[in-house]
């Protein structure tokens, strides 16, 4: 057995995920020992054991490895346009995801395998060490199956989104694509997937195709997770949190009532801000969730639509500064909060047991995440595989 002693560590920050509590707790001048894998003892680095290797990363800050659990990788094509016609002043609509779906189906199994290895190893750099990953962009039985295959080559965490949009052969029988999903497409995506989602907004499924197409999942034994009140206010939310799903992910639009929901049903909240951001659009109200006692996660959202971005640490960035959250508040959601959202006690913080999944930052705090945006600050990530 090979031991690494992680020291000279001027800021060791990990996350505490106990039942109603979301905190972070930092402590300086640190150290961990790395043992298989996994996290075998943490302290002050003058009372750290011995070990088979040490490596010193010299003051600098260690957190633990973001958890994007939102993110659409496997495609094929570019929206630039799309993206410039709205700063230009269009506005985002689910329609868009077609595109997506045309060029996706035209692209061979090796060119959406190496497109998701791209995104992949470019969200390595920026921190993110677990990952989710939809299908979504396929829409037919076998599409939608060689997506999560080829997803399942980069992580677990793999969503069936065969309800993304109704595609366009079915433009006149959405029933008939809801029983497509629920049935053969389902049939073909299960053995790829953990999860099961649907796009509950106008334009896309209405909350009683979610619930059946969810409610069909659960039958498969694949958890349920939701998009919703992304483009408007709507029942999503509501539903996410009836039917006891781990996670809604968007809640830009919420009443009152959701929020009192989601906080009643420990369903959590995942914030999607680079969605905001790449769409001109108002940002959720996170001081409002996370004030309520509802559970905040943040992730990237990465698509070639809505949002073109990898980087959570421009999550985090974006966080703090446009949804007012702390810095401990946005890094424990883009970590604990992340890691609650995919149902896993693994990851998402640098405890004994944990994964020993960090990142050494290029600074002396985690609050150079925020305060240094856009600034590449990740020095080193861990070596185990997203
Ligand atoms: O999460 N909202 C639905 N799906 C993606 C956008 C997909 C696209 O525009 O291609 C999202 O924002
Ligand atoms: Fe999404």
């Amino acid at each position: 057995m090979t031991s690494l002693l992680m020291t000279g560590i001027g800021e060791l920050t990990s996350c505490r995920t106990e039942p109603g509590v979301a905190s972070v707790d930092t402590r300086p001048d640190a150290a961990f020992v790395v043992e298989h894998g996994r996290v075998a003892w943490v302290g002050p680095a003058r009372e750290a054991p011995a070990a088979d290797q040490i490596h010193d990363v010299g003051g600098r800050a260690v957190v633990p490895g973001f958890v994007d659990s939102h993110s659409h990788l496997v495609f094929a094509g570019d929206r630039g346009q799309e993206f410039a016609a709205r700063m230009a002043g269009e506005r985002y609509a689910a329609g868009g995801i077609r595109t997506t779906v045309a060029a996706t189906r035209a692209a061979t199994d090796e060119q959406l395998t190496a497109g998701v290895a791209r995104h992949v190893t470019e969200m390595r750099r920026q921190g993110t060490t677990s990952v989710e990953i939809k299908s979504g962009y396929g829409l037919t039985v076998l599409d939608e199956a060689r997506g999560l295959a080829v997803a399942r080559q980069f992580t677990d965490d793999t969503t069936f989104l065969g309800a993304h949009v109704v595609p366009p052969e079915y433009a006149d029988d959405p029933a008939g694509y809801v029983a497509l999903v629920t049935g053969p497409m389902l049939d073909a995506a299960a053995p790829h997937a953990r999860w099961i989602d649907v796009f509950c907004e106008t334009g896309a499924f209405d909350a009683d195709q979610a619930r059946a197409i969810l409610l069909a999942g659960r039958e498969r034994d694949l958890g349920g997770r939701l998009h919703a009140n992304q483009l408007g206010p709507g029942p999503g939310v509501r539903l996410a949190c009836e039917l006891g799903l781990v996670a809604v992910d968007h809640c830009t639009y919420l009443a009152d009532d959701d929020v009192f929901a989601l906080r009643d049903s420990g369903t959590i909240a995942t914030l999607l801000p680079g969605v905001e951001f790449s769409t001109r659009s108002p940002y959720p109200d996170a001081r409002a969730l996370v004030d309520a006692g509802v559970r905040v996660a943040l992730a990237s959202d990465c698509n070639p639509g809505s949002c073109y971005t990898s980087s959570m640490p421009l999550c985090v960035a974006l966080a703090v500064r446009e949804m007012r959250m702390t810095p401990a508040e946005a890094l424990w959601s883009a970590t604990a909060g992340g890691a609650l959202a995919l149902g896993r006690d693994d990851v998402g913080r640098l405890a004994v047991g944990s994964r020993a999944d960090y990142v050494v930052l290029d600074a002396p705090s985690y609050l150079h995440l925020a305060y240094r945006p856009g600034v590449p600050l990740v020095a080193e990530v861990s070596g185990s595989t997203l």
